[in-house]
């Protein structure tokens, strides 16, 4: 999707959004399973990369307390005014948000980066996580969720319900299955650039296979 097609999606699901994330079960545990692996400590600087309604922020800020930095970075105008409610509602003053572009990050020298549901939508994966990992902190750490088709034996039947979800949000003219096959190879892309340029700690499916975490800390 270009920048326009992307914000003019997610600015019609910008209401709606975290209405149907409630209906995934045990996503928050993913979101703070993720923050767990980032391994940040109190007064640390994180970024969260296509931040959207700010879902992970809680986390987050959690993780770094009141003496550390929040940074929410997303393309949609929509989504971060819900992320700032969210901001005003919690009262955080060191959680901050900024419009641009995850391909770009435009932040320098941060303890983590977190992209939850974000890598599948840039063009060149393997391209934006190696400046996620530039972005870091000597041992500063990434993590990525990313939704997947299965490679679990009953993909047969799931992977088609799963094809019908990710063409609904990426609606196209090839089959169901394309849309969710480019998100596969993009996830692939982004563990590969991050196994070669960082150090991998993580690459796990989980939810039934649905879900894929990475996580790789910047080689010293
Ligand atoms: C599926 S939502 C995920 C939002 C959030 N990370 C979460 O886990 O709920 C994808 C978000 O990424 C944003 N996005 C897509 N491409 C982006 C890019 N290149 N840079 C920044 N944000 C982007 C969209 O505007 C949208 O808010």
């Amino acid at each position: 999707m270009t920048v326009s097609e992307t914000q003019a999606a997610y600015g019609r699901w910008a209401r709606a959004y975290d209405w149907f994330v409630r209906l995934l079960p045990g996503l928050d545990g993913l979101r703070a399973g993720a923050v767990a692996d980032l391994d940040l400590e109190r007064g640390d600087t994180v970024v969260d990369l296509g931040c959207g309604t700010g879902a992970n922020l809680p986390h987050l800020r959690e993780a770094v307390g009141p003496t550390g930095t929040v940074v929410g970075v997303d393309l949609t105008p929509g989504m971060l005014a819900a992320a700032e409610r969210r901001i005003e509602t919690a009262g955080w003053r060191n959680v901050h948000l900024v419009q641009g572009d995850a391909a770009r990050p435009p932040v320098d020298g941060v303890d983590g980066v977190l992209g939850t549901f974000v890598v599948g939508m840039l063009a060149d994966p393997a391209a934006g996580v190696r400046a996620w990992l530039d972005r870091l902190t000597s041992g500063g750490r990434v993590a990525v969720l990313e939704a997947t088709r299965t490679t679990h034996p009953a993909g047969g039947v799931l992977n088609p319900v799963f094809d019908s979800l990710v063409a609904a949000g990426a609606p196209g003219n090839g089959s169901d299955s394309d849309a969710s096959r480019t998100l596969d190879a993009r996830v692939t892309e982004a563990r590969d650039a991050l196994a070669v340029e960082g150090s991998l700690l993580r690459d796990e499916r989980r939810v039934a296979g649905f879900v894929r975490t990475l996580v790789a800390e910047q080689r010293a």
